[in-house]
Protein backbone atom coordinates (compact mmCIF):
# COMPACT_ATOMS: atom_id res chain seq x y z
CA UNK A 1 0.00 0.00 0.00
CA UNK A 2 2.78 2.28 0.65
CA UNK A 3 3.46 1.80 -3.07
CA UNK A 4 0.92 4.17 -3.96
CA UNK A 5 2.32 7.63 -2.63
CA UNK A 6 5.67 6.79 -3.78
CA UNK A 7 4.36 6.37 -7.29
CA UNK A 8 2.08 9.90 -7.19
CA UNK A 9 5.59 11.33 -6.43
CA UNK A 10 7.48 9.97 -9.06
CA UNK A 11 4.86 10.59 -11.07
CA UNK A 12 4.65 14.41 -10.33
CA UNK A 13 8.28 14.84 -10.49
CA UNK A 14 8.29 13.54 -14.20
CA UNK A 15 5.76 15.47 -14.93
CA UNK A 16 6.94 18.58 -13.57
CA UNK A 17 10.28 18.06 -14.85
CA UNK A 18 8.59 17.14 -18.84
CA UNK A 19 6.86 20.76 -18.01
CA UNK A 20 9.69 22.27 -17.77
CA UNK A 21 11.70 20.59 -20.30
CA UNK A 22 8.76 21.52 -23.02
CA UNK A 23 9.00 25.16 -21.62
CA UNK A 24 12.69 26.01 -21.69
CA UNK A 25 13.93 27.13 -25.00
CA UNK A 26 17.66 26.55 -24.21
CA UNK A 27 18.07 22.96 -25.31
CA UNK A 28 16.42 21.71 -28.58
CA UNK A 29 16.64 18.01 -27.50
CA UNK A 30 15.24 18.40 -24.15
CA UNK A 31 12.39 20.10 -25.56
CA UNK A 32 11.48 17.50 -28.65
CA UNK A 33 12.06 14.54 -26.01
CA UNK A 34 11.37 16.51 -22.89
CA UNK A 35 12.28 13.47 -19.61
CA UNK A 36 14.08 10.97 -22.18
CA UNK A 37 16.50 13.69 -23.47
CA UNK A 38 17.78 14.18 -19.75
CA UNK A 39 19.73 10.58 -20.37
CA UNK A 40 21.62 12.05 -23.54
CA UNK A 41 23.49 14.72 -21.00
CA UNK A 42 24.28 12.33 -18.22
CA UNK A 43 25.48 9.77 -20.62
CA UNK A 44 27.79 13.08 -21.86
CA UNK A 45 29.12 13.74 -18.77
CA UNK A 46 30.03 10.69 -17.57
CA UNK A 47 31.59 9.44 -21.69
CA UNK A 48 35.10 10.32 -20.73
CA UNK A 49 35.26 7.71 -17.93
CA UNK A 50 33.01 4.86 -19.74
CA UNK A 51 35.46 5.12 -22.62
CA UNK A 52 38.50 5.36 -20.25
CA UNK A 53 36.98 2.33 -17.94
CA UNK A 54 35.25 0.49 -20.71
CA UNK A 55 35.43 0.60 -24.27
CA UNK A 56 39.01 2.28 -25.02
CA UNK A 57 42.22 -0.31 -26.03
CA UNK A 58 45.13 -0.19 -24.61
CA UNK A 59 46.80 2.21 -26.73
CA UNK A 60 44.20 4.09 -28.07
CA UNK A 61 43.50 7.21 -25.18
CA UNK A 62 45.42 10.78 -25.49
CA UNK A 63 47.45 12.27 -23.76
CA UNK A 64 48.44 9.14 -22.14
CA UNK A 65 47.29 5.73 -23.35
CA UNK A 66 46.23 3.30 -20.33
CA UNK A 67 49.74 1.20 -21.14
CA UNK A 68 51.43 4.27 -20.61
CA UNK A 69 49.19 5.19 -17.28
CA UNK A 70 49.43 1.90 -16.08
CA UNK A 71 53.40 2.45 -16.43
CA UNK A 72 53.69 5.20 -14.78
CA UNK A 73 51.09 4.29 -11.72
CA UNK A 74 52.91 0.76 -11.20
CA UNK A 75 56.25 2.58 -11.30
CA UNK A 76 54.67 5.00 -8.68
CA UNK A 77 53.92 2.23 -6.58
CA UNK A 78 56.86 0.02 -6.82
CA UNK A 79 54.09 -2.81 -8.11
CA UNK A 80 55.12 -5.02 -11.09
CA UNK A 81 55.50 -3.01 -14.21
CA UNK A 82 56.49 -5.56 -16.60
CA UNK A 83 54.09 -6.39 -19.44
CA UNK A 84 53.02 -9.40 -20.24
CA UNK A 85 53.22 -11.48 -23.98
CA UNK A 86 55.16 -8.98 -26.38
CA UNK A 87 53.75 -5.09 -27.33
CA UNK A 88 50.59 -4.67 -28.07
CA UNK A 89 51.69 -1.36 -30.75
CA UNK A 90 51.33 -2.09 -34.10
CA UNK A 91 55.17 -1.61 -34.43
CA UNK A 92 54.93 -3.23 -38.19
CA UNK A 93 52.69 -0.59 -39.61
CA UNK A 94 52.54 2.72 -37.98
CA UNK A 95 54.61 4.99 -39.97
CA UNK A 96 56.44 7.42 -37.52
CA UNK A 97 57.32 4.35 -34.56
CA UNK A 98 60.82 5.09 -33.12
CA UNK A 99 62.98 2.25 -32.55
CA UNK A 100 65.93 1.93 -30.62
CA UNK A 101 68.53 -0.05 -31.37
CA UNK A 102 70.59 -2.12 -29.02
CA UNK A 103 74.45 -3.07 -29.50
CA UNK A 104 75.46 -6.65 -29.50
CA UNK A 105 78.94 -5.69 -27.72
CA UNK A 106 78.50 -2.33 -26.68
CA UNK A 107 81.49 -0.37 -24.87
CA UNK A 108 79.37 -0.53 -21.55
CA UNK A 109 78.87 -3.82 -19.93
CA UNK A 110 75.12 -3.81 -19.10
CA UNK A 111 74.30 -4.45 -15.14
CA UNK A 112 72.01 -6.86 -13.52
CA UNK A 113 71.88 -4.72 -10.31
CA UNK A 114 68.09 -3.86 -10.05
CA UNK A 115 69.13 -0.54 -8.09
CA UNK A 116 71.30 1.01 -10.98
CA UNK A 117 69.84 4.58 -11.76
CA UNK A 118 67.21 3.43 -9.04
CA UNK A 119 68.71 4.32 -5.93
CA UNK A 120 72.21 5.91 -7.52
CA UNK A 121 71.74 8.83 -9.35
CA UNK A 122 71.95 9.54 -12.91
CA UNK A 123 73.46 13.16 -13.33
CA UNK A 124 73.22 15.31 -15.98
CA UNK A 125 76.19 15.59 -18.49
CA UNK A 126 77.41 19.20 -18.09
CA UNK A 127 77.16 21.66 -15.33
CA UNK A 128 74.37 24.61 -15.56
CA UNK A 129 76.73 27.52 -15.78
CA UNK A 130 79.93 26.46 -16.00
CA UNK A 131 80.32 27.57 -19.58
CA UNK A 132 79.47 31.29 -18.78
CA UNK A 133 81.63 30.59 -15.18
CA UNK A 134 78.02 31.06 -13.20
CA UNK A 135 79.26 31.72 -9.70
CA UNK A 136 76.68 29.20 -8.55
CA UNK A 137 77.30 26.41 -11.39
CA UNK A 138 76.38 23.32 -10.59
CA UNK A 139 75.92 19.80 -12.19
CA UNK A 140 72.06 18.40 -11.52
CA UNK A 141 71.86 15.65 -9.79
CA UNK A 142 69.25 13.87 -11.91
CA UNK A 143 69.00 13.85 -15.66
CA UNK A 144 65.27 13.80 -14.91
CA UNK A 145 63.61 16.47 -13.13
CA UNK A 146 60.11 18.20 -12.26
CA UNK A 147 58.53 20.60 -14.73
CA UNK A 148 57.55 24.02 -13.93
CA UNK A 149 53.42 23.76 -12.95
CA UNK A 150 52.33 26.59 -10.69
CA UNK A 151 50.89 26.81 -7.45
CA UNK A 152 47.66 28.00 -8.37
CA UNK A 153 47.40 25.67 -11.53
CA UNK A 154 48.52 22.79 -8.91
CA UNK A 155 46.82 22.60 -5.72
CA UNK A 156 49.21 23.31 -2.49
CA UNK A 157 49.53 19.71 -1.46
CA UNK A 158 49.98 18.55 -5.24
CA UNK A 159 53.03 20.83 -5.15
CA UNK A 160 54.57 20.16 -1.59
CA UNK A 161 54.13 16.22 -2.73
CA UNK A 162 56.10 17.05 -5.95
CA UNK A 163 58.71 19.03 -3.49
CA UNK A 164 59.41 16.41 -1.38
CA UNK A 165 59.62 13.98 -4.45
CA UNK A 166 62.45 15.86 -5.95
CA UNK A 167 63.95 15.81 -2.42
CA UNK A 168 63.81 12.02 -2.33
CA UNK A 169 64.49 11.57 -5.82
CA UNK A 170 67.13 14.36 -5.74
CA UNK A 171 66.23 16.00 -8.37
CA UNK A 172 65.03 19.82 -9.51
CA UNK A 173 61.44 21.12 -9.14
CA UNK A 174 60.41 24.15 -11.60
CA UNK A 175 58.35 26.27 -9.53
CA UNK A 176 56.27 26.94 -13.11
CA UNK A 177 55.13 30.98 -13.11
CA UNK A 178 53.21 31.39 -10.42
CA UNK A 179 55.97 32.41 -7.48
CA UNK A 180 57.60 30.44 -4.93
CA UNK A 181 55.12 29.17 -2.45
CA UNK A 182 55.27 27.74 1.05
CA UNK A 183 54.66 24.73 -0.81
CA UNK A 184 57.73 24.51 -2.60
CA UNK A 185 59.97 25.05 1.10
CA UNK A 186 59.74 20.90 1.91
CA UNK A 187 63.84 20.54 0.60
CA UNK A 188 63.46 19.88 -2.45
CA UNK A 189 65.89 21.78 -5.08
CA UNK A 190 64.27 24.53 -7.19
CA UNK A 191 64.26 26.61 -10.06
CA UNK A 192 62.96 29.51 -9.75
CA UNK A 193 60.80 30.26 -13.27
CA UNK A 194 59.83 33.81 -14.12
CA UNK A 195 56.82 34.75 -16.34
CA UNK A 196 55.58 37.70 -17.98
CA UNK A 197 53.67 38.76 -14.45
CA UNK A 198 57.12 38.20 -12.76
CA UNK A 199 54.64 36.39 -9.88
CA UNK A 200 56.85 36.11 -7.02
CA UNK A 201 59.25 39.00 -7.81
CA UNK A 202 57.22 42.56 -8.84
CA UNK A 203 56.55 45.40 -6.80
CA UNK A 204 53.19 46.55 -6.16
CA UNK A 205 52.39 48.12 -9.08
CA UNK A 206 53.29 44.54 -10.80
CA UNK A 207 56.66 45.86 -12.50
CA UNK A 208 59.54 43.51 -12.40
CA UNK A 209 61.56 43.86 -9.12
CA UNK A 210 65.44 42.99 -8.99
CA UNK A 211 65.26 43.25 -5.42
CA UNK A 212 62.55 41.11 -4.35
CA UNK A 213 63.82 38.66 -6.75
CA UNK A 214 67.53 38.42 -4.56
CA UNK A 215 65.69 38.23 -1.43
CA UNK A 216 63.35 35.48 -2.90
CA UNK A 217 65.83 33.29 -4.24
CA UNK A 218 68.25 33.45 -1.31
CA UNK A 219 65.55 32.83 1.35
CA UNK A 220 64.96 29.15 -0.58
CA UNK A 221 67.39 26.33 -1.96
CA UNK A 222 66.90 28.19 -5.75
CA UNK A 223 69.39 26.56 -7.86
CA UNK A 224 68.93 28.45 -11.43
CA UNK A 225 66.48 30.92 -12.73
CA UNK A 226 64.14 30.25 -15.92
CA UNK A 227 62.51 32.93 -17.57
CA UNK A 228 59.54 31.90 -19.42
CA UNK A 229 59.10 32.90 -23.01
CA UNK A 230 56.16 30.42 -23.62
CA UNK A 231 54.79 27.04 -23.23
CA UNK A 232 53.89 24.60 -25.88
CA UNK A 233 50.13 24.27 -24.65
CA UNK A 234 49.69 27.86 -25.36
CA UNK A 235 52.14 29.42 -26.81
CA UNK A 236 52.18 33.36 -27.02
CA UNK A 237 48.69 33.43 -24.69
CA UNK A 238 49.09 35.22 -21.60
CA UNK A 239 47.05 33.94 -18.56
CA UNK A 240 44.32 34.49 -16.42
CA UNK A 241 43.81 33.21 -13.16
CA UNK A 242 39.82 34.09 -12.25
CA UNK A 243 38.82 36.18 -9.15
CA UNK A 244 37.18 33.27 -6.98
CA UNK A 245 40.46 30.82 -7.55
CA UNK A 246 42.67 33.97 -6.05
CA UNK A 247 42.70 33.17 -2.59
CA UNK A 248 44.45 34.64 -0.11
CA UNK A 249 47.84 32.17 -0.09
CA UNK A 250 47.96 32.65 -3.67
CA UNK A 251 47.79 36.05 -3.92
CA UNK A 252 50.58 36.76 -1.50
CA UNK A 253 52.65 33.79 -3.15
CA UNK A 254 52.16 36.07 -6.36
CA UNK A 255 52.51 39.22 -5.01
CA UNK A 256 48.55 40.30 -5.82
CA UNK A 257 45.51 41.35 -4.57
CA UNK A 258 43.22 39.04 -3.53
CA UNK A 259 39.61 38.11 -4.51
CA UNK A 260 40.30 39.88 -8.21
CA UNK A 261 41.49 38.62 -11.69
CA UNK A 262 45.00 37.19 -11.58
CA UNK A 263 46.22 38.33 -15.29
CA UNK A 264 49.85 37.22 -16.92
CA UNK A 265 50.01 39.42 -20.20
CA UNK A 266 51.41 37.37 -23.49
CA UNK A 267 54.58 39.47 -23.46
CA UNK A 268 57.79 40.63 -21.12
CA UNK A 269 57.36 43.29 -20.29
CA UNK A 270 61.56 44.14 -19.34
CA UNK A 271 62.66 43.22 -22.70
CA UNK A 272 61.66 42.66 -26.30
CA UNK A 273 63.82 41.11 -28.52
CA UNK A 274 66.71 38.52 -28.31
CA UNK A 275 68.91 41.70 -27.41
CA UNK A 276 67.29 42.67 -24.36
CA UNK A 277 66.92 39.11 -23.56
CA UNK A 278 70.71 38.66 -23.17
CA UNK A 279 70.73 41.55 -21.23
CA UNK A 280 68.10 40.99 -18.90
CA UNK A 281 69.93 37.36 -18.74
CA UNK A 282 73.52 38.69 -17.73
CA UNK A 283 71.44 40.89 -15.06
CA UNK A 284 70.01 38.56 -13.53
CA UNK A 285 72.70 36.42 -13.61
CA UNK A 286 75.16 38.48 -11.99
CA UNK A 287 72.93 39.92 -9.12
CA UNK A 288 71.67 36.33 -8.06
CA UNK A 289 75.41 33.92 -9.43
CA UNK A 290 72.67 31.50 -10.61
CA UNK A 291 73.07 29.94 -13.97
CA UNK A 292 69.97 31.36 -15.81
CA UNK A 293 68.01 29.83 -18.94
CA UNK A 294 65.06 30.35 -20.86
CA UNK A 295 62.00 28.00 -21.97
CA UNK A 296 60.02 27.89 -24.97
CA UNK A 297 57.71 26.62 -27.50
CA UNK A 298 59.10 27.06 -31.01
CA UNK A 299 57.33 28.25 -33.95
CA UNK A 300 58.83 30.75 -36.18
CA UNK A 301 62.55 30.38 -35.86
CA UNK A 302 63.62 34.07 -36.57
CA UNK A 303 64.08 34.50 -32.94
CA UNK A 304 66.56 31.29 -32.59
CA UNK A 305 68.57 32.77 -35.85
CA UNK A 306 69.15 36.15 -33.94
CA UNK A 307 69.72 34.67 -30.40
CA UNK A 308 72.28 32.64 -31.56
CA UNK A 309 73.99 34.96 -33.44
CA UNK A 310 74.73 37.52 -30.78
CA UNK A 311 75.78 34.51 -28.65
CA UNK A 312 78.33 33.81 -30.85
CA UNK A 313 79.02 37.04 -32.07
CA UNK A 314 79.59 38.35 -28.21
CA UNK A 315 81.25 36.60 -25.76
CA UNK A 316 80.03 38.52 -22.93
CA UNK A 317 76.59 37.07 -23.16
CA UNK A 318 74.61 33.91 -23.30
CA UNK A 319 72.00 31.77 -21.74
CA UNK A 320 72.95 28.68 -19.90
CA UNK A 321 70.12 26.79 -20.48
CA UNK A 322 67.34 25.97 -22.91
CA UNK A 323 64.50 24.61 -22.18
CA UNK A 324 61.89 23.51 -25.24
CA UNK A 325 58.66 22.39 -24.96
CA UNK A 326 57.29 20.46 -27.90
CA UNK A 327 53.36 21.58 -28.67
CA UNK A 328 52.47 17.88 -27.48
CA UNK A 329 52.77 19.83 -23.48
CA UNK A 330 50.50 20.27 -20.86
CA UNK A 331 48.68 23.27 -19.30
CA UNK A 332 46.26 23.66 -16.72
CA UNK A 333 43.58 25.88 -19.53
CA UNK A 334 44.54 26.59 -22.36
CA UNK A 335 41.76 27.32 -25.62
CA UNK A 336 41.94 24.18 -28.07
CA UNK A 337 43.35 26.05 -30.80
CA UNK A 338 46.59 26.79 -28.92
CA UNK A 339 46.44 22.92 -27.54
CA UNK A 340 45.88 21.30 -30.46
CA UNK A 341 48.02 23.41 -33.10
CA UNK A 342 50.03 26.24 -32.33
CA UNK A 343 53.79 25.44 -31.86
CA UNK A 344 56.06 22.58 -33.55
CA UNK A 345 55.68 19.14 -31.75
CA UNK A 346 58.50 18.22 -29.55
CA UNK A 347 60.92 16.47 -31.88
CA UNK A 348 60.84 18.78 -34.46
CA UNK A 349 60.92 22.13 -32.52
CA UNK A 350 64.08 20.63 -30.44
CA UNK A 351 65.62 19.43 -33.67
CA UNK A 352 65.09 22.73 -35.24
CA UNK A 353 66.41 25.01 -32.34
CA UNK A 354 69.52 22.36 -31.41
CA UNK A 355 70.14 22.68 -35.21
CA UNK A 356 70.19 26.46 -35.10
CA UNK A 357 72.86 26.39 -32.01
CA UNK A 358 74.93 23.38 -33.76
CA UNK A 359 75.19 25.27 -36.98
CA UNK A 360 76.81 28.35 -34.97
CA UNK A 361 79.12 25.27 -32.83
CA UNK A 362 77.20 26.62 -29.60
CA UNK A 363 75.11 23.12 -28.89
CA UNK A 364 78.05 22.40 -26.25
CA UNK A 365 78.03 25.26 -24.73
CA UNK A 366 74.35 25.32 -23.75
CA UNK A 367 72.63 22.78 -21.70
CA UNK A 368 69.60 21.71 -23.10
CA UNK A 369 66.29 20.08 -21.62
CA UNK A 370 63.35 18.87 -23.42
CA UNK A 371 59.41 18.50 -22.38
CA UNK A 372 56.12 17.13 -24.00
CA UNK A 373 55.43 13.81 -22.77
CA UNK A 374 59.16 12.58 -22.69
CA UNK A 375 58.23 10.86 -18.74
CA UNK A 376 57.78 8.00 -21.25
CA UNK A 377 61.18 6.06 -21.54
CA UNK A 378 61.12 5.44 -25.28
CA UNK A 379 60.30 9.35 -25.85
CA UNK A 380 62.92 10.68 -23.66
CA UNK A 381 65.84 8.45 -25.34
CA UNK A 382 64.59 10.49 -28.67
CA UNK A 383 64.91 13.25 -27.29
CA UNK A 384 68.50 12.45 -24.98
CA UNK A 385 69.36 11.28 -28.43
CA UNK A 386 68.36 14.70 -30.28
CA UNK A 387 70.79 16.42 -27.89
CA UNK A 388 68.38 16.77 -24.94
CA UNK A 389 70.99 17.04 -21.55
CA UNK A 390 68.16 16.51 -19.24
CA UNK A 391 64.07 16.08 -19.58
CA UNK A 392 61.23 17.86 -17.67
CA UNK A 393 58.08 15.67 -16.54
CA UNK A 394 54.88 17.28 -15.91
CA UNK A 395 51.73 15.62 -16.34
CA UNK A 396 53.72 12.03 -16.21
CA UNK A 397 54.38 13.29 -12.60
CA UNK A 398 50.96 14.04 -11.93
CA UNK A 399 49.65 10.84 -12.78
CA UNK A 400 52.46 9.70 -10.46
CA UNK A 401 50.66 11.16 -7.37
CA UNK A 402 47.22 9.99 -8.69
CA UNK A 403 46.20 12.62 -11.54
CA UNK A 404 43.48 10.10 -13.43
CA UNK A 405 43.29 11.68 -16.82
CA UNK A 406 39.81 13.29 -15.94
CA UNK A 407 40.73 16.21 -17.93
CA UNK A 408 38.89 18.91 -15.39
CA UNK A 409 42.08 20.78 -14.92
CA UNK A 410 40.02 23.88 -16.01
CA UNK A 411 37.32 23.42 -14.26
CA UNK A 412 38.74 23.16 -9.93
CA UNK A 413 36.83 20.14 -10.11
CA UNK A 414 39.97 17.46 -9.73
CA UNK A 415 38.99 14.41 -8.49
CA UNK A 416 42.26 13.57 -7.48
CA UNK A 417 42.89 17.00 -5.64
CA UNK A 418 45.74 17.73 -7.87
CA UNK A 419 44.63 20.31 -9.93
CA UNK A 420 41.92 22.38 -7.87
CA UNK A 421 41.74 25.27 -5.49
CA UNK A 422 38.50 23.48 -3.87
CA UNK A 423 39.72 22.94 -0.23
CA UNK A 424 37.73 19.47 0.02
CA UNK A 425 39.46 18.54 -2.86
CA UNK A 426 42.83 19.01 -2.14
CA UNK A 427 42.34 17.62 1.01
CA UNK A 428 41.89 14.30 -0.49
CA UNK A 429 45.96 14.17 -1.76
CA UNK A 430 48.08 13.20 1.24
CA UNK A 431 51.52 14.64 0.59
CA UNK A 432 53.56 12.22 1.80
CA UNK A 433 52.64 9.63 0.29
CA UNK A 434 52.67 10.95 -2.78
CA UNK A 435 55.55 12.42 -2.46
CA UNK A 436 57.21 8.88 -1.94
CA UNK A 437 55.44 7.80 -5.41
CA UNK A 438 56.81 11.05 -7.23
CA UNK A 439 59.89 9.95 -6.63
CA UNK A 440 59.76 5.96 -7.19
CA UNK A 441 58.63 7.12 -10.50
CA UNK A 442 61.39 9.42 -11.17
CA UNK A 443 63.91 7.29 -10.23
CA UNK A 444 62.02 4.11 -11.94
CA UNK A 445 62.25 6.24 -15.22
CA UNK A 446 66.09 6.92 -14.91
CA UNK A 447 66.78 2.84 -14.31
CA UNK A 448 64.90 2.36 -17.66
CA UNK A 449 67.05 5.21 -19.55
CA UNK A 450 70.06 3.65 -17.98
CA UNK A 451 69.37 0.02 -19.20
CA UNK A 452 68.29 1.27 -22.28
CA UNK A 453 71.68 3.45 -22.19
CA UNK A 454 73.76 0.32 -21.45
CA UNK A 455 71.96 -1.73 -24.18
CA UNK A 456 72.82 1.10 -26.63
CA UNK A 457 76.71 0.23 -25.49
CA UNK A 458 76.90 3.79 -23.58
CA UNK A 459 76.92 4.44 -20.13
CA UNK A 460 74.74 7.30 -19.89
CA UNK A 461 71.82 8.22 -21.64
CA UNK A 462 73.71 11.55 -22.58
CA UNK A 463 75.86 9.65 -25.01
CA UNK A 464 73.04 7.70 -26.97
CA UNK A 465 73.08 8.98 -30.31
CA UNK A 466 71.29 9.51 -33.34
CA UNK A 467 72.39 6.67 -34.94
CA UNK A 468 70.75 4.37 -32.13
CA UNK A 469 67.25 5.34 -33.18
CA UNK A 470 65.27 4.86 -35.86
CA UNK A 471 61.94 5.79 -37.37
CA UNK A 472 60.42 3.59 -39.13
CA UNK A 473 58.07 4.63 -42.53
CA UNK A 474 56.22 2.05 -42.32
CA UNK A 475 55.67 -1.80 -43.15
CA UNK A 476 59.48 -2.02 -44.76
CA UNK A 477 61.78 1.07 -44.60
CA UNK A 478 63.08 3.02 -41.16
CA UNK A 479 65.41 6.03 -41.67
CA UNK A 480 67.98 6.72 -38.85
CA UNK A 481 67.23 9.68 -36.72
CA UNK A 482 70.08 11.80 -38.13
CA UNK A 483 68.80 12.03 -41.40
CA UNK A 484 65.28 12.57 -40.60
CA UNK A 485 66.40 15.68 -38.62
CA UNK A 486 69.19 16.29 -41.20
CA UNK A 487 71.74 16.18 -38.10
CA UNK A 488 75.90 16.42 -38.71
CA UNK A 489 77.73 13.04 -37.38
CA UNK A 490 78.47 14.61 -33.42
CA UNK A 491 75.61 16.62 -32.88
CA UNK A 492 73.38 15.42 -30.31
CA UNK A 493 76.77 14.94 -27.66
CA UNK A 494 77.95 16.69 -25.12
CA UNK A 495 81.16 18.10 -25.33
CA UNK A 496 84.24 15.52 -25.67
CA UNK A 497 85.73 16.75 -22.08
CA UNK A 498 82.13 16.70 -20.82
CA UNK A 499 81.81 12.95 -22.11
CA UNK A 500 84.75 11.53 -20.36
CA UNK A 501 83.83 13.45 -17.26
CA UNK A 502 80.45 11.62 -17.38
CA UNK A 503 81.78 8.59 -17.73
CA UNK A 504 84.07 8.76 -15.13
CA UNK A 505 81.09 9.75 -13.09
CA UNK A 506 78.98 6.83 -14.11
CA UNK A 507 81.87 4.26 -13.81
CA UNK A 508 83.49 5.43 -10.62
CA UNK A 509 79.82 5.50 -9.02
CA UNK A 510 78.01 2.49 -10.91
CA UNK A 511 79.62 -0.98 -10.73
CA UNK A 512 80.08 -2.68 -13.48
CA UNK A 513 79.42 -5.47 -15.68
CA UNK A 514 76.32 -7.66 -15.45
CA UNK A 515 77.40 -10.78 -16.54
CA UNK A 516 78.07 -14.25 -15.11
CA UNK A 517 81.94 -14.71 -14.22
CA UNK A 518 84.17 -15.98 -16.53
CA UNK A 519 84.89 -19.66 -16.86
CA UNK A 520 88.76 -19.02 -16.84
CA UNK A 521 88.40 -16.75 -13.99
CA UNK A 522 88.66 -18.12 -10.33
CA UNK A 523 88.13 -14.83 -8.90
CA UNK A 524 84.67 -14.61 -10.36
CA UNK A 525 85.89 -11.25 -12.11
CA UNK A 526 84.88 -10.72 -15.33
CA UNK A 527 87.93 -10.12 -18.01
CA UNK A 528 88.21 -6.21 -18.12
CA UNK A 529 86.59 -4.81 -20.80
CA UNK A 530 88.94 -3.33 -23.42
CA UNK A 531 87.19 -0.40 -24.40
CA UNK A 532 86.05 0.53 -20.95
CA UNK A 533 86.49 3.98 -20.13
CA UNK A 534 86.82 5.13 -24.34
CA UNK A 535 85.29 8.41 -25.43
CA UNK A 536 82.67 7.94 -27.91
CA UNK A 537 83.25 9.12 -31.18
C1 LIG B 1 48.73 21.87 -14.70
C2 LIG B 1 49.89 22.40 -15.50
C3 LIG B 1 50.45 23.62 -15.18
C4 LIG B 1 51.52 24.12 -15.91
N1 LIG B 1 52.10 25.32 -15.56
C5 LIG B 1 53.18 25.76 -16.22
C6 LIG B 1 53.87 26.93 -15.80
O1 LIG B 1 53.52 27.58 -14.82
N2 LIG B 1 54.96 27.30 -16.52
C7 LIG B 1 55.42 26.59 -17.59
O2 LIG B 1 56.41 26.97 -18.20
N3 LIG B 1 54.79 25.47 -18.00
C8 LIG B 1 53.70 25.04 -17.33
N4 LIG B 1 53.12 23.86 -17.71
C9 LIG B 1 53.73 23.07 -18.80
C10 LIG B 1 54.68 22.00 -18.26
O3 LIG B 1 55.72 22.58 -17.52
C11 LIG B 1 55.33 21.18 -19.37
O4 LIG B 1 56.15 22.03 -20.15
C12 LIG B 1 54.35 20.51 -20.29
O5 LIG B 1 53.23 20.02 -19.60
C13 LIG B 1 55.00 19.37 -21.07
O6 LIG B 1 55.45 18.36 -20.22
P1 LIG B 1 54.60 17.01 -19.96
O7 LIG B 1 54.20 16.50 -21.29
O8 LIG B 1 55.56 16.14 -19.24
O9 LIG B 1 53.42 17.40 -19.16
C14 LIG B 1 52.04 23.37 -17.00
C15 LIG B 1 51.47 22.13 -17.31
C16 LIG B 1 50.43 21.63 -16.57
C17 LIG B 1 49.86 20.29 -16.92
S1 LIG C 1 42.70 14.06 -12.39
FE1 LIG C 1 41.85 15.16 -14.14
S2 LIG C 1 41.45 17.22 -13.40
FE2 LIG C 1 42.83 16.25 -11.94
S3 LIG C 1 44.87 16.83 -12.62
FE3 LIG C 1 44.41 14.89 -13.56
S4 LIG C 1 43.59 15.45 -15.57
FE4 LIG C 1 43.49 17.30 -14.30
Amino acid sequence: MRRVPVLIAALSVGVGVALRDLLQKDHAILRNFPVLGHARYAIEAVGPELRQYVVAGNNEERPFNRDQRRWVYTSAKKQNNYFGFGTDNDVEYTPGYAVIKHRTFGRAVPRSEPTAGHEVGLPCAKELGAVRGRRESFRPASVVNISGMSFGSLSGPAVEALNRGARLAGCLQNTGEGGLAVHHRHGGDLIFQIGTAYFGCRDGDGRFSLDRLKDLVQSAPVRAIEIKLSQGAKPGLGGLLPAAKVSAEIAATRGVPAGRDCVSPSRHAEFSDADGLLDWVELLAAETGLPVGIKSAVGDLEFWAELTTLMAQDNGRAVDFVTIDGGEGGTGAAPLIFTDTVSLPFQVGFARVYKTFAEKDLHERVAFIGSGKLGLPDNAIVAFALGCDMINVGREAMLAIGCVQAQKCHTDTCPTGVATQNAWLARGLDPGRKAVQAANYIKTLRRDLMRVAEACGVEHPGLITTDSVEILDGRTAATGLHRVYGYTPGWGLPAAADRATIIDLMTATEPQGGAAPHSSTATGQHPPNPHQGAIPK
